[in-house]
């Protein structure tokens, strides 16, 4: 569904350069929840925006569907970027809409007729248990249920893949563990492909079915959960884990 070929990110140049990625390769299969844990500053971000070409690779390829995006432009882009959703951790919705018209949104890009562009959103707030806030605007509501509005957001145009960057970081335990639900419910009952960026050992472990593991822009290990957290083999995370059972002191809670 995704796949990253030798992709590398340097942001500026001269002296200035930062080499944000090195050598990235990455598979991510149709129906994955794919995890991408890594601590701050080690790309994470980075890749992700790189995914949906919101950041463009200094070298490398991204190829969505068999298909090579690195180098698209104009419709093609736009098209891309439609069937690619993305939510954040800070939700980034726009202030001045209420909730429908922030679902209407890409609706409105992709010149859905008003109607029919209110129907689907409220049926995606239904999707998302908030069709009962359609008409408040995002500063009237709780951080979970903004982003609720923001997977709506993200899906409105029959996304197959969403890409989420620390979805919950900005949430408490109960609201992450309900938002965590959510997204799984997407992934099994609409299909949608979730590739989830975290710095969380717990919410790759809640809900990812194969994990990347990335550190100083490199990926030091990948495979599926099970396997990653039984045997760990990188130093990133090893150290993950241990900081995780100090925190929760042994026990590994959820998210
Ligand atoms: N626009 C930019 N210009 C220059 N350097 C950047 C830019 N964006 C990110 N970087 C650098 O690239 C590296 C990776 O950043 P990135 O935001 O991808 O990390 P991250 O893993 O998402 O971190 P966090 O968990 O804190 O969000 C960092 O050293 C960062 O300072
Ligand atoms: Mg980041």
């Amino acid at each position: 569904m995704i796949r990253i070929e030798h992709l590398s990110k340097t942001y500026g140049q001269g002296p200035d350069a930062h080499t944000a990625l090195s050598d990235v390769n990455l598979h991510v299969e149709a129906g994955d929840i794919f995890g991408i844990l890594g601590s701050s500053g080690a790309g994470k971000s980075t890749l992700v925006r790189c995914m949906n070409l919101l950041e463009r690779p200094t070298s490398g390829k991204v190829i969505v569907d068999g298909v090579d995006v690195t180098d698209f432009t104009g419709g093609d882009l736009t098209r891309l970027r439609t069937s690619v959703g993305m939510i954040f951790q800070n939700f980034s919705l726009f202030q001045q809409r209420t909730v429908l018209r922030n679902v209407t949104f890409p609706l409105e890009l992709s010149r859905t007729p008003r109607e029919q562009a209110e129907e689907r959103a409220l049926e995606l707030l239904g999707l998302v248990g908030i069709e009962e806030l359609a008409h408040r605007y995002p500063s009237q509501l709780s951080g979970g249920q903004q982003q609720r509005v923001a997977i709506a957001r993200a899906l409105a145009n029959e996304a197959k893949i969403m890409l989420c960057d620390e979805a919950t970081s900005a949430l408490d335990t109960k609201t992450t563990v309900a938002i965590l639900d959510l997204l799984k419910q997407i992934n099994r009952e609409l299909g949608v492909t979730l590739v989830v960026i975290t710095h969380a050992l717990t919410v790759a472990e809640a809900i990812c079915n194969r994990i990347a593991v990335i550190e100083g822009g490199r990926i030091v290990e990948q495979g599926p959960r099970a396997e990653l957290f039984a045997n760990p083999q990188s130093a990133a995370l090893q150290e993950l884990i241990s900081n995780n059972h100090q925190v929760h002191g042994g026990s590994r809670a959820r998210a």
